[in-house]
């Protein structure tokens, strides 16, 4: 089937998920859009000539007329925060950057998915779902499909257990306040704590998980590789390209990806990540799991910091 994905942004991430489209069998036409002409040429030359060990597809360096049609658009685009800069004042000027681009990318591509990757990436979701004029069906944040990722990475090392096995996830901001609703996280069916016990049977050097240390890897991964290596963008086109993938699929997904709330968990007016259901006609709805008092507390902690910061920011 003939699927088109259009990429805004080629710098590390957008690059990196044009790259990782390229080797999937997801989308025939990729296109990659960058106010950098020489930037987005260069990659896009470098992306082509891998391809030729694939069956073809075209994948092109492309003005905005060119995303005409697209199913999914994916949003990159903005910079990455300056010495001495606030996260407020990043955060104003990558709302200005989306705030040009989405008129001009719904214009042509009204009927896509948009897919916003763009960090903060909660408040960038928030803004493009106010401003851009479209369904909200239509607008998915990335959020904390990453951090559920980096959550499941942490569990099957500790656990020594394959990840498909584990179904337990990362809610809130893509952030700070992100937290882990340990209430609803199993593997294989078992909750955590029942199967700690089931591993110690296995091999009893097993721990119970370090809850606390748990979040804090899932929350200072993003830090550690920019620090240990200036950028991240392997695992966040990885988690990007397989939610395409669920927007793309026969049936409908599950994800933690961010959507504006309108008062599930009496959450309302804010973009943040709880179980979704996500699928070929964009978001249906939020899966309203049960949270124990301590998780809810957490949520709208996680809410109002992001409402703090959208109340600092002019739209
Ligand atoms: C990450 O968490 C920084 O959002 C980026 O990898």
């Amino acid at each position: 089937m003939s699927r088109k994905i259009t990429v805004i942004g080629a710098g590390s991430v957008g690059a990196t998920i044009a790259y990782t489209l390229s080797l999937e069998s997801l989308a025939s036409e990729i296109v990659l859009i960058d106010i950098n002409k020489e930037k987005v040429e260069g990659e896009v030359m470098d992306i082509a000539q891998g391809m030729s060990f694939r069956d073809p597809i075209s994948i092109i360096a492309g003005e905005y007329e060119d995303a005409a049609n697209s199913d999914i658009v994916v949003i990159t685009s903005g910079i990455a925060r300056k010495p001495g800069q606030t996260r407020i004042e990043l955060t104003q000027t990558n709302v200005n950057i989306m705030k040009k681009i989405a008129p001009e990318i719904v214009k042509v591509a009204p009927k896509a998915l948009y897919v916003i990757v763009s960090n903060p990436v909660d408040i960038m979701t928030y803004v493009f779902a106010k401003t851009s004029g479209l369904p909200e069906n239509q607008v998915i944040g990335s959020g904390t499909t990453l951090d559920t990722a980096r959550l499941k990475t942490g569990l099957s090392e500790h656990f020594d257990v394959a990840q498909k096995n584990i179904h337990a996830y990362v809610f809130g901001e893509h952030g700070d306040t992100s937290f882990i609703p340990w209430s609803c996280a199993a593997i294989g069916g078992a909750k955590m704590d029942e199967y700690t016990k089931i591993a110690q049977s296995f091999d009893k050097e097993t721990k119970p998980v370090d809850k606390e240390a748990m979040i804090e890897y899932v929350r200072k991964s993003g830090g550690k590789i920019i620090a240990n290596k200036g950028a991240t963008f392997y695992a966040i086109a990885v988690s990007v390209v397989k939610l395409c993938a669920k927007l793309l699929a026969s049936s409908d997904s599950i994800a933690t990806v961010s959507t504006l709330m309108h008062g599930e968990y009496g959450v309302d007016d804010v973009c943040l990540s709880v179980l979704t259901l996500v699928g070929p006609n964009g978001v249906q709805g939020k899966i309203p799991v049960e949270l124990n008092d301590e998780e809810m507390e957490k949520l709208h902690a996680s809410a109002n910091a992001l409402k703090e910061v959208i109340r600092g920011i002019e739209i």
